[in-house]
């Protein structure tokens, strides 16, 4: 083991650091370890079990010997289970929010507002545990009746970003453990901490109940590839829900063919954020400051692009750069710090290539541009004016506190501008004109529009991409489809 300097106070002192199977904690098959790091210094805060490719056949063993009971357990009774784990993980609040914070860097006020975000999850799908609902008819023959029921696919692979390391795993272990599915959480090497700190919640509470104790196992691993694989080719697992890079998810599902797994993939965004000329710039920038800034950047729905008016651009960039310059970049620890580190060294040699691209290109810096003088992870908060819509900036997803301005000057245009893009996550628009807020429903080729709102995500709402950016949605009433399968019965 290396040098790992004392935890954070505020982190629980059992916080648990190994692989969770079967309901009992163990090392890794070789024993190996890695090393997660706080963002906003580099220092080590702890090492976690690296489990291995065995390891992963072990926790989906444990998954599918729990398989049986957990899906005849009462739907009420696992709803019971889930809305104790809503109350667990918010009487703990704190420790999860210092937990996010710690290992993914995201100020303090952010982490608390994805702990409440990802425990809302749980009591949503609680509530939704008790209404999976099948029908009843007539064959239009009149020779039987059709009986449609619904039943939970299976032991449920769920392979979690680093970006919410509570929010994600919720927002997929809880219609799993609804539909009764079992779950193995691979939760992002970056972040394993606060998922294994939530699935020792959910293990307590399942103990307590003497329910199947392998309904959750969670394996972080450093061999993502390696685990991943021989579960995917297993036939005992029969679900596959990801959320990260299309890149990653073409892998996936291609791994996922061999045996016809069902799959949710939420995957990359390039989120078009659009303001009109006939837009509230007040509210504009009010709602860009959450689309663009939350986690720093680092989300699926950061607004990639701002395509704003030509009447409107200066002004905008102006309101936009002047709000940026109230927000205080630190460690998220600190009191006071709005924007957080981003989660690697070469997230932030990233960002700083797309700025050197755009400027090439002719963009202008009104304001950031650079790294601030600390030790972590940072990057200032950047706006960028008059970016080439072909610059890399527009083009890739940035995952930086970087807002590159491209302009358009009439709706066609800036719809097309909105769809240039393989993506279809997430796309805002501010317009006082309710006309065109239609129009760009039904135009705009993404999952989710925020009209007037900088912030879609919701855990009673569907989430989830058109195009490259996914597959399902979570969340809803939709999300606890994803882990359904329909059986008809002509009687
Ligand atoms: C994501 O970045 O993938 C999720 C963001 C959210 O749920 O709001």
């Amino acid at each position: 083991m290396t040098d790992v300097a004392p935890l954070p106070a505020s982190l629980p002192g059992d916080l648990p650091t190994d692989l969770l199977i079967g309901g009992r904690w163990r090392p890794g098959g070789d024993g190996g370890r890695f090393a997660v790091h706080d963002p906003a210094t580099g220092a080590v805060l702890t090492e976690v079990a690296d489990a291995t490719p065995a390891d992963g056949l072990d926790a989906l063993a444990a998954a599918h010997e729990a398989w049986p009971a957990w899906q005849a357990t009462p739907p009420r009774v696992r709803s019971e289970v889930l809305r104790e784990v809503w109350e667990r993980v918010m009487a703990r609040a704190d420790e999860f929010a210092a937990c996010i914070t710690a290992e993914g860097g995201k100020p303090l006020a952010e982490a608390r507002a994805e702990t409440a975000y990802g425990a809302e999850f749980v009591r949503w799908f609680s509530e939704q545990a008790v209404r999976i609902t099948g029908t009843v008819r007539t064959a239009p023959s009149g020779a039987n009746r059709q009986l449609v029921m619904r039943r939970g696919v299976g032991p449920a692979l769920l392979i979690t970003p680093w970006n919410f390391p509570l929010a994600m795993a919720t927002r997929k272990a809880a219609p799993a453990l609804a539909a009764g599915c079992p779950v193995v959480i691979k939760p992002a090497a970056y972040t394993p901490l606060t998922t294994l700190l939530f699935a020792d919640v959910v293990r307590e509470v399942l103990a307590e109940r003497d329910l199947p104790p392998g309904v959750i196992n969670v394996v972080p691993t450093t061999r993502a590839a390696a685990l991943t694989d021989p579960l995917l080719r297993d036939p005992r697992l029969r679900k596959l829900s990801f959320t990260g890079s299309t890149e990653v998810g073409r892998v996936l599902l291609r791994g996922a063919a061999h045996n016809v797994l069902r799959t949710s993939m939420e995957l990359g965004g390039n989120a078009p954020f659009l303001v009109f000329d006939d837009a509230d710039l007040d509210a504009a920038v009010e709602g860009a400051m959450v689309a663009k800034m939350r986690n720093a950047g680092q989300t699926c729905v950061a607004a990639n692009r701002f395509l704003v008016h030509e009447d409107v651009a200066e002004a905008f960039a102006a309101k936009l750069s002047a709000a940026f310059g109230g927000l205080v970049v630190g460690p998220g620890s600190h009191e006071g710090t709005t924007v957080g580190p981003l989660i690697r060294p070469s997230a932030v040699s990233f960002v700083e290539e797309l700025v050197g691209d755009a400027v090439s290109r002719g963009a202008s810096v009104v304001t950031g541009g650079d790294r601030p003088d600390l030790a972590g992870y940072f990057y200032n908060p950047t706006v960028l004016l008059r970016v080439r819509p072909e610059a890399r900036v527009v083009t890739e997803e940035i995952f930086g506190p970087v807002a590159p301005i491209v302009t358009f000057r009439d709706e066609d245009e800036a719809i097309a501008l909105a769809n240039g893009t393989p993506f279809g996550l997430v796309a805002y628009a501010y317009t006082r004109d309710l006309d065109r807020a239609f129009r760009l429903a039904e135009r705009i080729e993404a999952g989710m529009l925020g009209i007037n709102r900088g912030l879609v995500s919701d855990p009673s709402a569907p989430f989830g991409g058109v195009k490259s950016s996914g597959l399902g949605r979570e969340g809803g009433e939709q999300g606890i489809e994803e882990y359904l399968e329909t059986i008809y019965v002509a009687i």
